[in-house]
């Protein structure tokens, strides 16, 4: 069996050629407190057309409820109030 030795990486930023997985790095580094302020500094993300802004901070969003939450955290279970 043929293994793929490519890794593909998903850009989320074509003007600056930045990937999820830098911004998820930058995530982890900041302690799950990476802002898009962090992103337009670190990599200059959003800066050129804008079109990454919003999936750059669903992102950022996405990765601080993931730190926010218990491990055995199950949205199936959770009670609207
Ligand atoms: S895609 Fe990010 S600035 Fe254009």
């Amino acid at each position: 069996m043929l293994e793929s030795n490519t890794s593909h990486a998903m850009y989320v930023c074509i003007c600056q050629q930045v990937t999820e997985s830098q911004i998820r790095q930058l995530c982890r580094e900041r302690g799950g407190k990476a802002s898009a302020s962090d992103l337009r500094e670190q990599f200059g993300l959003g800066l050129e057309c804008g079109k990454c802004s919003s999936h750059a901070r669903s992102i950022l969003r996405e990765y601080q409820q993931s730190v926010h939450q218990p491990e055995n955290y199950d949205p199936r279970l959770a009670i609207a109030v």
